[in-house]
């Protein structure tokens, strides 16, 4: 993002029409809804790059560049973001902004900066609190898992002993209550505020240059009413979603010239346990899916990673979604699965740095891997379950390898099934071709099936949005309070719309990272269908994604079934019940 103020940038869009600009550059034909020419970025002989006049964007189904009109100055005179806004500033007569917009930022910058001094001094806080006293059963949990004094340096670990002793703490050091709630480690009860993480074991969340963004506080009670962990919400200075535990430690070993791979566990606790025993090209996804920001900072590193993730079922299902967006980022992904441990610090405990080594060591390809594991899923001795399990191998095949890569990939499914290598490479070349023709599918298991359409559903609704065919936005919230990019363009427009701000595709250049493989893409080209067919679409569309967030929540009920008492089991089951009436309801 430039910097500039957004409203700046929405003035000089409106007054430089992306249709009358790039006439000036090409010779634009009408079709359909669109603009057509002949690509300026690549080259092409029939026309591929279209201009949309309403949303005032461009896109080649060619080399698949897109952007709004500010992107398209930038690309064809070559020259940056900045400089194409003043050329169209100019262009319109606009001023570009003055001193008083400049203070307006001088002051975003002092919020911020005070903000990372909130969450300096917090840090230390809580890091002395936990040094001081050796006794707290902070410092008691920790002892018990073996972290050394060294680590707790490294990591600052810290502990929150009470609710209020860093609330007293932060206003003599002449923090207000407002600051502390919006750095995220105070939180408001009626009149009164407190410590947000009180009473856990805090770990400190380091950007990438190593100052302190967010925390996690990990519960040391062994109630189960305690969240296991509670972590810093979006803030001015934190966002989920590209921020990685220990990263700053991997980016000093990079600029050491001592990083050629990265190995990614989940826990924090792995992580410091790595450390611990000399694995320092350790970080940790925090538990949660890894997104295109996330994939794009580990790039920026190195070209290989190591998944690590836990041995259960959900790190392996965590461990198919991680390889899909990192190895779309171009990194080479290998894998391991844990077996004899649930993480990589119970491993490590259990069998030695050495044996750990090891494993990473045996660590596997992550096409290999997906073809591997998706066997196990069905008989190979059915002919119909061989059919397709080869259909869905090829498929993956096609979407991740190389030619070169491809033979390789194909002796493995051989070995698996047994048929001759030459009707692989048949159908593996019409794989090929259909594959280029529709976009592949990963997995035609049931489960990916599913994500499938959850994700077109999203789309849909969110295109629904963007072009003013919804109304009713409120109504969806529910479909989108996760962190992965769908969401985060759900709260952009409903933020919009809830301060009456009018908006429209082109905005969303400036404010998301698109290419051509983003699912904002996606939406910005959405095709619509005529109105009436698209409202019964979109009816259809909520009816069954309300049956999925219900058919979730009784899965997440019954996982809570599993071990809690006999009391809490009547209270459960009732839930049940209501949920299955609400399903019942809505397929009717
Ligand atoms: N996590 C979270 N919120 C939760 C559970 C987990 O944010 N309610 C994140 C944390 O970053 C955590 C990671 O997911 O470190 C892995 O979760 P888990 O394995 O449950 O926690 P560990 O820290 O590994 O704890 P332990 O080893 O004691 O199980
Ligand atoms: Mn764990």
């Amino acid at each position: 993002m430039s910097g500039l103020p957004s409203e700046f940038l929405d003035l000089v869009r409106e007054k430089n029409d992306i249709v009358d600009t790039a006439s000036k550059y090409l010779t634009l034909k009408r079709r359909g809804g669109s603009y057509w020419a002949c690509c300026p970025f690549h080259n092409e002989k029939t026309p591929s790059f279209s201009i949309k006049q309403d949303g005032q964007f461009f896109k080649c189904f060619g080399c698949g560049e897109s952007g709004n009109v500010i992107n398209f100055v930038s690309k064809m005179e070559n020259i940056d973001f900045m400089s194409a806004v003043e050329l169209l500033a100019k262009n319109a007569g606009l001023q570009m902004p003055s001193d008083k917009d400049a203070s307006e930022m001088q002051r975003l910058k002092q919020e911020r900066d005070r903000m990372y001094e909130i969450l300096k001094v917090t840090a230390e806080f809580y890091h002395n609190n936990l040094i001081n006293n050796p006794n707290s059963k902070q410092a008691n949990y920790l002892k018990s898992r073996n972290l050394s004094e060294e680590m707790i340096e490294k990591f600052k670990i810290g502990a929150s002993l009470n609710y209020d002793d860093l609330i007293k703490y932060l206003l003599k050091r002449g923090f207000k209550a407002e600051e502390m709630i919006s750095a995220g480690v105070a939180g408001r009860e009626k009149n009164s505020i407190y410590d947000f993480y009180s009473n856990r074991l805090i770990f400190p969340i380091f950007n990438s240059f190593g100052d302190v963004v967010a925390f996690s506080g990990r519960s040391v009670e062994e109630n189960p009413e305690h969240a296991k962990y509670k972590n810093t919400p979006q803030t001015l200075i934190f966002n989920k979603s590209e921020t990685l535990f220990g990263y700053n430690f991997a980016r000093e070993l990079k600029k050491q010239h001592m990083l050629d791979s990265i190995v990614i566990v989940e826990g924090h606790i792995d992580v410091i346990m790595c450390h611990q025993v000399g694995i320092t090209n350790t970080i940790g996804c925090m538990g949660t899916a890894f997104t295109p920001l996330h994939a794009k900072r580990l790039k920026q590193l190195v070209d290989n990673v190591i998944l690590c993730l836990d041995g259960d079922s959900a790190g392996a299902n965590a461990t198919y979604k991680a390889i899909d967006t990192l190895k779309s980022s171009g990194l080479n992904v290998r894998v391991v699965r844990l077996t004899g441990a649930k993480d990589p610090d119970e491993y490590i405990k259990k069998f030695g740095k050495e044996k750990f080594l090891e494993f990473l060591e045996n660590s596997i390809d992550c096409v290999d891997f997906v073809l591997q594991d998706s066997a196990k899923k069905y008989d190979l001795t059915s002919n119909f379950d061989k059919n397709n399990y080869i259909n869905q191998a090829l498929n993956y095949i096609s979407k991740f390898s190389t030619p070169a890569e491809q033979e390789i990939y194909l002796n493995e499914v051989q070995k698996l099934v047994k048929i001759p290598i030459d009707a692989l490479r048949r159908s593996m070349n019409n794989t090929a071709i259909a594959v280029q023709a529709h976009e592949p599918e990963l997995e035609q298991t049931q489960e990916n099936l599913k994500d499938k359409y959850i994700v077109d559903s999203k789309i849909l609704i969110l295109a629904g949005i963007l072009y003013k065919k919804i109304k009713n936005v409120e109504n969806f919230s529910g479909f989108f309070n996760t962190d992965d990019e769908l969401s985060v363009l759900y709260r952009y427009l409903s933020e919009k719309i809830n301060n009456n701000k009018d908006f429209n595709a082109s905005m969303l250049f400036d404010n998301f990272d698109i290419n051509s493989k983003s699912l904002i893409d996606k939406v910005i080209n959405f095709n619509f269908p005529q109105d009436e067919l698209f409202n019964k679409l979109l009816n259809d569309t909520t009816k069954r994604l309300n049956i999925y967030m219900l058919e979730q929540e009784k899965e997440r009920i019954k996982t809570l079934m599993f071990n809690c008492s006999i009391d809490e089991r009547d209270g459960y089951l009732k839930k049940l019940q209501e949920i299955t009436e609400k399903i019942n309801k809505e397929k009717k």
